[in-house]
C-alpha cells in the first residue's frame, strides 16, 4: 500500500469507514505523539501521553458506532437521547495495551474488557500467546484491539485471528504508532479490519523496531526499560 492510500483514507465525520488504515492527522495528536517519541520523556508523562492519545484515537475510531433512541428527563422537560446499541469489547494486548484501557473505558463505560496476553519473541519477532480467557461463545458485536505499537503486525494479526475465531464480526485495531510494513501486512491478511493510528512510520529495522518510533512502549509505560 502506498502512502497515498493512507492519505485517501483520512476519515471524515459523514462517512462510516470500511476496512483499511486510518492515520488520524490532528495537531493535538502530533503534539502528544512528540512527547512519546522523546527519549527524555519520563514514565509518568509517557503514561499520560498514552492516555491522551488513546482518548483522541477513541473519538475518531468509534464514530461509526450505531445508537438507538432513548428518552431523557432534563431539569426542564423530557427529550430524546441515545444509547449505544451494540456490545463493545476492548481487547488490550498485554502488557502495553493496558495503558490505553482506562481512558477509553471512560468514554465507553459499558464496554467489556477482554485481555489477550501476547509478547514478541526477541529472537524471532513472532508473537507468543500466554493469556486468553475468551469464552467459547457469545462474541461481542464490535471489538477494539488496543496496543500502542504495531511493528511487524504479528501481534495484531494473532489478536485478529483470535477474535475471528470467537466470531466477532467487526474489529478495529487502535495503535499509537505503526510501521508501514506492518500495516500493509495486516491489511493484506485482514482487509476488513479498521486500523487507527496516530502515525505510520517508514522503517522497520533489522531488530523489527519501528523507526523513528518511540522505543518499547511497554517498557516505557511500566518503567522496566533498564531491566532488559
Ligand atoms: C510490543 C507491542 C506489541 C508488539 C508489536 O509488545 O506492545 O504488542 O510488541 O510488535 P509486532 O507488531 O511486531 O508484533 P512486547 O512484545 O514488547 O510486549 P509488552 O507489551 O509486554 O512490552
Amino acid at each position: 500500500m502506498a502512502s497515498s492510500t493512507i492519505t485517501e483514507k483520512q476519515p471524515s465525520m459523514d462517512q462510516a469507514p470500511t476496512g483499511g488504515v486510518f492515520e488520524v492527522n490532528h495537531p493535538l495528536i502530533q503534539l502528544h505523539l512528540t512527547r512519546l517519541r522523546d527519549e527524555s520523556t519520563q514514565p509518568a508523562l509517557f503514561r499520560q501521553s498514552v492516555r491522551r492519545l488513546a482518548t483522541l484515537l477513541a473519538y475518531e475510531s468509534t464514530k461509526d458506532l450505531t445508537v438507538c433512541k432513548t428518552s431523557v428527563q432534563t431539569p426542564l422537560t423530557e427529550t430524546e437521547g441515545v444509547e449505544l446499541d451494540k456490545r463493545i469489547g476492548l481487547v488490550p494486548i498485554l502488557r502495553a495495551g493496558l495503558g490505553m484501557v482506562d481512558p477509553i473505558l471512560d468514554l465507553l463505560p459499558r464496554a467489556e474488557v477482554w485481555h489477550l496476553g501476547l509478547y514478541r519473541d526477541e529472537t524471532t519477532a513472532k508473537p507468543v500467546r500466554y493469556y486468553d480467557k475468551l469464552p467459547a461463545q457469545h462474541p461481542v458485536d464490535v471489538a477494539i484491539i488496543l496496543d500502542p505499537m504495531l511493528a511487524t503486525g504479528g501481534s495484531a494479526m494473532a489478536a485478529l485471528m483470535t477474535l475471528r475465531e470467537w466470531g466477532v464480526k467487526k474489529v478495529k485495531v487502535v495503535s499509537l504508532i505503526a510501521s508501514r510494513e506492518g500495516v500493509e501486512t495486516v491489511e493484506s491478511q485482514f482487509p476488513e479490519a479498521q486500523i487507527y493510528v496516530c502515525q505510520v512510520d517508514p522503517i522497520l529495522n533489522d531488530q523489527k523496531f519501528i523507526v523513528p518510533g518511540l522505543g518499547d512502549a511497554g517498557d516505557r509505560i511500566f518503567n522496566t526499560l533498564d531491566f532488559d
